[in-house]
């Protein structure tokens, strides 16, 4: 068999589009914050994206840049401050934030409502209690990009592949809320491999580059590869660089029934789903009839 491609960028931009028309109809403007500190140049390329997406959808974005050094009581002011102002819907802190600063602490200072990210006790709780709530961004497009497919999903094994708070905990909870059969594997996690042949849906979020063999694949499974490593690419010249998932690609997609690529699958649907999370986040803090999304 060789696999299916779920386009994520073709996805992604529909969604964006979607949000868009939705801005239109809104009776306001809504208005994104992204705070980043420090100068990680992976991290500015991600916010940049995020502050140009916000605006081309129609909504207002704020960028907050801080510099590295920054104490951490200072970035836990400046969040508190936009939690409490009313101009500003929603609040996303790019992580990691430099080890000097305790990101729990930041995070406690986003106002839940606002928590577009779905990072906050509060918005990672409604999550793990299948109340309703804004919800984390990578994992809930990998659930539409899942839905994409037309596949029914309940009753599906899915194994995600790591514990993150960012990816691999929230995905579990979103697939399971899709009624799916879920298990998360991590790095103590015994016969990796055998397990990762159960799933009907394989998630991995590790960031390792190529550590799912093409053989720890089912036969027509769905994979959803969230990982996103550069690596050096000899073959394009000398110190040049391409991405690559978790996943070693070319063997998974001999067996896999449906896969992403990297790039161009799960990545593009990160914006999407903030995008999308903002005008939530606005109409339920503004009180506007929710557009359908
Ligand atoms: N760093 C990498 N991905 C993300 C994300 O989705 N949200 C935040 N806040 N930081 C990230």
């Amino acid at each position: 068999m060789s696999a299916r491609i779920i386009d994520g960028k073709a996805i992604a931009a529909d969604l964006r589009a979607r949000v868009g028309e939705a801005v239109k109809t809104l009776p306001g403007q809504p208005a994104l914050a992204v705070v980043i500190v420090g100068d990680d140049p992976a991290s500015q390329v991600y916010v940049r994206s995020k502050v140009k997406e916000t605006a081309a959808a129609g909504m207002r974005s704020l960028h907050v840049e801080l510099p590295v050094d920054t104490p951490e009581a200072d970035v836990v002011a400046r969040v508190k401050a936009l939690s409490d102002d009313p101009a500003i819907d929603g609040i996303l802190v790019q992580l990691p934030l430099p080890a000097h600063i305790d990101a729990q602490r930041v995070l406690d200072a986003i106002d839940p409502d606002k928590d577009v990210d779905g990072l906050t006790d509060a918005g990672a709780g409604r999550l793990a209690l299948g109340r309703p709530g804004l919800r984390p961004c990578t994992p809930y497009g990998c659930v539409i990009l899942a839905k994409s497919t037309g596949e029914k999903l309940a009753g599906k094994n899915v194994v995600v592949l790591g514990r993150s708070i960012l990816v691999g905990r929230p995905a579990a909870m979103l697939f399971l809320l899709e009624d799916c059969t879920v298990t998360i594997a991590h790095s103590k996690t015994r016969d990796l491999a055998g397990l990762c042949r159960t799933a009907d849906i394989l998630v991995p979020a590790i960031g390792r580059p190529h550590f799912v063999q093409g053989d720890w694949v089912r036969e027509g499974a769905m994979v959803l590869d969230v990982g996103i490593n550069r690596v050096p690419a000899p073959e394009k010249g000398e110190g040049k660089t391409r991405l690559v998932g978790d996943v070693d690609y070319e063997p998974a997609a001999e067996r896999a029934g449906w896969i992403t690529p990297v790039p161009g699958g799960v990545g593009p649907m990160t914006i999407a789903c903030l995008l999308r999370n903002t005008v939530l986040a606005a109409c339920v803090r503004r009180g506007w009839k929710t557009p359908a999304l």
